[in-house]
């Protein structure tokens, strides 16, 4: 299993000759090329348009199944698109692994205002790795909800404030979660989300966590 940051909160794994994407705004990073990839799935944690992205665009041209929450997978269906639609809890197979929808503390609405359900998380089990995506979320308990029932061996937080916990909430949510490996996201996008990288990892080495920082620069 090889994972991508592309940037903000959108993730690329990689299994076999398949692509998987997470939150797919993707537009904002020139690099990423998603017309020759093989992308079978793609995963939007809510409907904001930092997460929805190019999901639909990108979902109709690889005919590649959009997984989200009931009302918001209903609105990508009508955009054409094939959907799954799911609500929170039990685990969801696919033939490269499964994965379940937890609840985020966010809201969810469609870029023509209507509700679009619940904000989400999604915890992956893929090649016997279990990566924990926290969606836009603040600090809840429910991250030890997480903990004491997937144990990620990564979590990818956002860090960037303002909408979602900053870089003091994501280091408390980060020893929650119980993470051995934390990779922040949603920051430095937009003025109001600029993060203080260093305070992060030196918030995060306290409680003794990996904090991994992958850069959209890298992406080949
Ligand atoms: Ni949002
Ligand atoms: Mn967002």
């Amino acid at each position: 299993m090889d994972l991508k940051y592309i940037g903000h909160s959108a993730f690329e794994f990689k299994t076999g000759d398949k692509s998987i994407l997470v939150d797919p705004y993707v537009e904002h990073n020139e690099k990423f090329n998603w017309h020759d990839k093989n992308i079978t799935d793609i995963f939007v944690t809510h409907a904001h348009g930092d997460h929805l992205g190019q999901a639909i665009e990108i979902a109709k041209e690889k005919d590649a199944t959009i997984t989200a929450i009931f009302e918001l997978a209903n609105y990508c269906e009508e955009q054409g698109c094939k959907v799954k639609p799911v609500g929170f809890g039990g685990w969801l197979n696919y033939d490269w692994g499964r994965v379940v929808f937890v609840p985020a503390f966010h809201t969810s609405s469609l870029p023509d205002g209507r509700y679009a359900g619940e904000a989400a998380g999604i915890v992956f089990d893929i090649e016997n790795v279990r990566i924990y995506h926290a969606g836009d979320t603040a600090l809840t308990t429910e991250m030890k909800t997480i903990k004491e029932l997937y144990r990620p061996n990564i979590a990818l937080l956002p860090i960037g404030g303002n909408y979602t916990m900053d870089v003091e909430h994501a280091a408390v949510a980060a020893d929650w979660i119980g993470a051995q490996t934390v990779i922040p996201m949603h920051y430095n996008t937009f003025p109001e989300i600029q993060a203080d990288l260093q305070k992060f990892m030196a918030l995060i080495q306290v409680n003794n966590s990996n904090c991994v920082i992958l850069n959209p620069e890298n992406i080949d």
